[in-house]
């Protein structure tokens, strides 16, 4: 029978707790998980609770071959009179039917999993560290399980969520990073799967990740894939540029991610009376400004970092250094009203925690 009734099976084998300043991210997982089941006769069915490990798959399950599968990152952090805070949890299970769309993944009833999330958090409420700067990583993903080599959606999907307690995304803080302009591979295009949060789209930027890195760099500043002139993302994050007083971030043209942060920092400087202004941006028109002398902050926004500001670009031999690779007063201001939000210190006027 279908049912939407929430089973919950307690781990009774629960783990030591890592300690708080030292969690490096996501390899730390917390007692329990959740699953729910698909089948294209059924809809979705069976949500459970149930102890944390491995699960059974079929060694041809569609996931393994054509990568239909979909994934969510958030956070819920403790405030400091002990209370837990989700962020802006409706638009990322918005954005997962979004992404699901695209990946021809049948969508979730938003509200249920919402739901359903609370009560595993409830249950896993001591795993949500205290510790200035660290959160409980929610990882929510759907993959494809039927056992089938033919190319074409699956009738079967499981999907699950899984919590890691995290430090900072990057060990020592808030630092400005040295990215290299990528004009070689392309992490998206437009019609592609760029707006999604899928797999491939991660795993299909390592290689220019790691020739990045062999020069230096932490991490790459990705291109559009025709023209290879517009920005588009900063390695897995949105970016942002302060330049001659005015914030400017890429337009979403389908093939950027529409991040939650992203979403919230524009608001966030809108309700500061900063206008933000939302456009295609070349890379050399970047390189023109900061050749006048008019770029003032580059940061990434996403979920697990937060805000992390650039310190140089390099970009076809010609380095931009920001801001003297210190953090910008921008960057600093919106990560502190961020975070502090996230976490109570800061007052909630825009209603976004839950
Ligand atoms: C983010 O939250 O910024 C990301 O997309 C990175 C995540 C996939 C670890």
């Amino acid at each position: 029978m279908t049912t939407y009734q929430l089973e919950v099976i307690e781990n009774t084998a629960k783990k030591d707790k890592p300690a708080q300043d030292q969690i490096a991210f996501g390899q730390t997982f917390t007692d329990h998980m959740y699953i729910m089941e698909y089948h294209t006769e059924k809809g979705w069915y069976d949500p459970k609770i149930v102890p944390y490990g491995p699960i059974s798959l079929d060694p041809a399950a569609m996931i393994f071959h054509y990568g239909q599968t979909v994934f969510e990152g958030m956070k819920a952090y403790r405030t400091e009179d002990g209370r837990i805070l989700l962020f802006r949890p409706e638009k990322n299970f918005e954005r997962l039917n979004l992404s699901s769309e695209r990946l021809s993944i049948p969508a979730i009833d938003e509200e249920l999993v919402l739901e359903h999330l609370k009560q595993l958090i409830k249950l896993e409420q001591d795993w949500v560290p205290k510790t200035p700067g660290t959160s409980l990583y929610i990882r929510p993903y759907i993959i494809s399980t039927d056992a089938n080599l033919a190319v074409g959606p699956s009738a079967t999907y499981k999907y699950m969520v899984i919590l890691s307690p995290v430090g900072s995304y990057f060990t020592g803080g808030l630092k400005p990073v040295v990215i290299h302009v990528e004009d070689q591979f392309t992490r998206a295009v437009k019609g592609g799967t760029g707006m999604a949060k899928t797999a491939g789209n991660y795993s299909s930027g390592y290689q220019a990740q790691a020739n990045a890195k062999k020069e230096g760099n932490a991490d790459v500043l990705w291109l559009d894939g025709v023209e290879k002139r517009y920005i588009e993302e900063v390695g897995s994050m949105n970016i942002f540029f302060k330049i001659d007083g005015e914030v400017v971030t890429p337009e979403l043209n389908g093939s950027i991610l529409k991040g939650i942060t992203r979403m919230s920092i524009i608001e966030l400087l809108n309700s500061w009376g900063i206008p933000v202004t939302e456009k295609r941006m070349a890379i050399d028109e970047l390189y023109e400004a900061y050749q006048a002398g008019k770029v003032e902050e580059v940061f990434g926004t996403g979920t697990a970092a937060v805000i992390s500001p650039v310190g140089e670009l390099n970009w076809q031999g010609k380095k931009m250094i920001i801001n003297n690779h210190e953090i910008g007063e921008l960057s600093q201001k919106l990560y502190d009203t961020i975070t502090g939000i996230q976490t109570g210190k800061v007052e909630d006027t825009l209603g976004w925690t839950v």
